[in-house]
């Protein structure tokens, strides 16, 4: 680095079971800036259902993903999310954060179904400048074979973790940057990957609720080969295309429906177990299914709401260059997590 050579940069990497996704942003300026992207496609059946079946085609892919986008030596943000990690809002009485931290353990044993001994816990007090008796605070717990698989993972890779943040908060902060307006009220987030999409419900801007469903874009292509006799090319070429082919339809539809059912179940979930009484209110798409044509419109047909895709680019600076010749439509909503963690400043 040169004069001023600060470590100023955030390397966000996302391990997708389809795509390895590299975002490095600049948090050196007034605003945080995009200056690089990278994807490198994960070979089939690596990662099947967050099960990493294939380290070293991983370790790979992650060298080859880190590699384009010119990082070298330098340590990056990741995550663990799945049926492994749990997140629950908390009522407390209201202690000092040293405090908290060993009323929070006694707590997660009432909440969180995991043996203690095996979960890494975190937590954040969502309201600190209050002086109520009591406090709201958000509980994390993963477990901690998770994270270890993570670490193992990235040193397999030669890639030297700063921080393994959580799914649905990494996508939280990118959401919460470029979608303001959405910070009030209930909403959706639903990020349709390859073989997993996550639902993820916030209440005024606090990410509550996280569920995931094991329908991905991965299960559309299976489908159209099935039931419409495409071969996998011509599937992909549908599913990432911008035109609404008629073949799409019942895939959309049924698909569609599966989802819709995981967010009327994942928002009902929420409104039972908590005193919110707020409906859902609009639901955002991103992840490659969410670019699937005709699929918000089958969602927001069937919950009867406002269903848009989100871009993590809608707010967000991007320096000239940073997709190199990535066409910056076709991929964008595919960015929402890996920019999510880039967004984190490491000290
Ligand atoms: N421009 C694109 N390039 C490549 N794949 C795309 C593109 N647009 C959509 N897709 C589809 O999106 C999928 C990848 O989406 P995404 O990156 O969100 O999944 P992932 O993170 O790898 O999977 P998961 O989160 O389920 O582990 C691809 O498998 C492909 O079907
Ligand atoms: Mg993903």
């Amino acid at each position: 680095m040169g004069l001023f050579g600060r470590k100023k940069t955030t390397v966000g990497l996302d391990i997708g079971s389809g795509l390895i996704k590299v975002a490095v942003i600049d948090h050196g300026r007034s605003e945080p800036e995009l200056t690089k992207v990278a994807i490198a496609p994960l070979l089939a059946d690596a990662i099947v259902e967050g099960e990493i079946m294939d380290p070293g085609i991983v370790a790979d892919a992650v060298r080859a993903a880190l590699s384009a986008a010119g990082i070298k030596n330098k340590p990056v943000v990741t995550a663990v999310g799945g049926r492994d990690v749990i997140i629950k809002k908390i009522q407390i009485d209201r202690v000092k954060e040293q405090q908290a931290r060993e009323l929070i353990r006694w707590e997660a044993e009432q909440h969180v179904p995991f043996d203690m001994e095996s979960v890494e816990l975190d937590f954040q007090i969502l309201d600190p400048d209050d002086d109520g008796l009591e406090m709201s605070v958000l509980l994390v717990a993963a477990k901690r074979d998770l994270v270890e698989g993570k670490l193992r993972l990235l040193t397999d890779a030669e890639v030297t973790p700063s921080v393994v943040d959580v799914d649905a908060f990494a996508l939280h902060n990118a959401f919460e940057v470029n979608y303001p307006d959405a910070m009030s009220g209930v909403v959706c987030l639903v990020n349709i990957g390859h073989e997993v999409t996550n639902i993820n419900i916030m209440d005024d801007g606090i990410p509550l609720l996280t569920r995931d469903i094991a329908v991905g874009t991965r299960r559309f292509r299976e489908d159209l080969q099935r039931e419409r006799g495409l071969s996998a090319e011509e599937a992909d070429g549908l599913l990432q295309g911008y035109d609404r082919s008629p073949h799409l339809q019942t895939v959309t539809e049924t698909r569609g429906e599966e989802i819709a059912v995981g967010i009327e179940r994942a928002a009902a979930f929420l409104a039972s177990s908590s005193r919110s009484s707020s409906k859902l209110k609009a639901a955002y798409t991103c992840g490659g299914g969410a670019r699937v044509p005709g699929l918000n419109e089958a969602l927001a047909a069937r919950l009867r709401l406002p269903v848009e895709m989100a871009n993590p680019l809608q707010r967000l600076r991007v320096r000239d260059g940073a997709f190199d010749s990535l066409v910056i439509d076709d991929v964008a909503p595919l960015l929402m997590l890996p920019i999510g963690l880039a967004l984190r400043q490491v000290a």
